[in-house]
């Protein structure tokens, strides 16, 4: 049988471009040579296009994307490989755009009854102050995140206005971005993968999340020398809550494929956080361990995805 001939996508425009470069190493460690024709295609960081060129010329059967954030995660790339009429794996264009605005992405869990943070949206140059009102309404401590982000960079926990101004500033400044504002819930966090096969919506274990601090940072999420979860010690009426509740979320944002869901618990209450199209896949992210719980190797748990998506019209 002939092998697929699979296209990789890394490193991209995104100021996750170094993470996606460890999604990669894990992806080819992972797959079946036997099975599988890569071709690597490196995006830089500077958005050189001469990438493309030789994409196009000999496109692969399907793409998988370790790129993380940005053009990569937001539907532009997704976008651009279905102009092109080229198959790829996970959550198309809409859903992508959707679940890359948080914002925009609550509204739709909220309208699916979904329970998530109450939310300020502050556009970026304007003063947090012109929603004192909301803000006391929500009440301190609150957390301010940019809004089309990632991988916890540039998340300020703020007790008051003067904190919250501060963080506003440096996301705008450093992110060019709009800062969502939520009220920070304090709680344990978990997190539950969401997987697409051809008659059903699966999902994997859920995981308790290791972080150090009060929020799951970038140090947390990068720099562990173990899997950053571990099968989470909730019980099981808990756990059948937060995997309706990933499945719930995974449908109402369109998503396909596989997809990471974020999740806070508070006392009783569960509580999406946001929902990922292209979580980290290194060798220590919650994906390859969410699927070796199962008894599903890494590889295993790509194959099936990769299988799906060529099955697909
Ligand atoms: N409303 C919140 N309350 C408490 N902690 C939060 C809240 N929102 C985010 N966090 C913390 O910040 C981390 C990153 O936030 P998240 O919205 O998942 O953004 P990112 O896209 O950067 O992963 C979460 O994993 C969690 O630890
Ligand atoms: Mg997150």
């Amino acid at each position: 049988m002939d092998r697929i001939k699979l296209g990789v996508l890394y490193g991209g425009t995104s100021i996750e471009n170094e993470i996606s470069k460890r999604s990669r190493d894990n992806i080819i460690l992972s797959l079946d040579d036997e099975k599988y024709d890569i071709t690597l295609y490196a995006i830089p960081k500077n958005g050189d296009k001469g990438w493309i060129k030789e994409f196009i010329n000999n496109p692969p059967d399907i793409v998988l994307s370790a790129l993380h954030g940005g053009k990569g995660e937001n539907g532009t790339i997704q976008g651009f490989l279905h102009t092109l009429g080229i198959k790829y794996i996970g959550s198309k264009v809409l859903s992508s755009a959707l679940c890359m605005d948080k914002y925009i992405s609550k509204k739709i869990l909220r309208q699916a009854k979904i329970q998530v943070p109450g939310d300020i949206l502050v556009k970026k140059g304007e003063d947090p102050k012109v929603y004192t009102e909301e803000l006391n309404e929500l009440t301190y401590p609150v957390i301010a995140k940019p809004n089309r982000g990632g991988s916890s960079i540039g998340i300020a926990v703020c007790e008051n206005m003067s904190s919250l101004e501060l963080a506003c500033k440096n996301i705008f400044d450093q992110y060019d971005d709009d800062v969502i504002i939520e009220k920070f819930i304090s709680g344990s966090e978990v997190n539950c993968s969401v997987m697409e096969t051809e008659n059903d919506i699966e999902v994997l274990a859920v995981l308790d999340v290791r972080k150090e601090g009060a929020v799951f940072d970038f140090d947390d999420k990068y720099s562990a020398v173990q899997s950053i979860g571990s099968i989470t010690t909730l019980p099981i009426f808990m756990q059948d809550m937060i995997k309706s509740i990933a499945k719930k979320a995974f449908k109402a944002l369109r998503c396909r494929g596989y997809a990471c869901v974020d999740m806070i618990v508070s006392a009783e209450n569960i509580y999406v956080i946001e929902v990922n199209t292209l979580p980290g896949l290194t060798v220590n992210s919650l994906i390859p361990f969410g699927a070796s719980s199962l008894g599903m190797s890494f590889g295993d748990f790509l194959d099936k995805l990769i299988e799906f998506e060529l099955k697909e019209k």
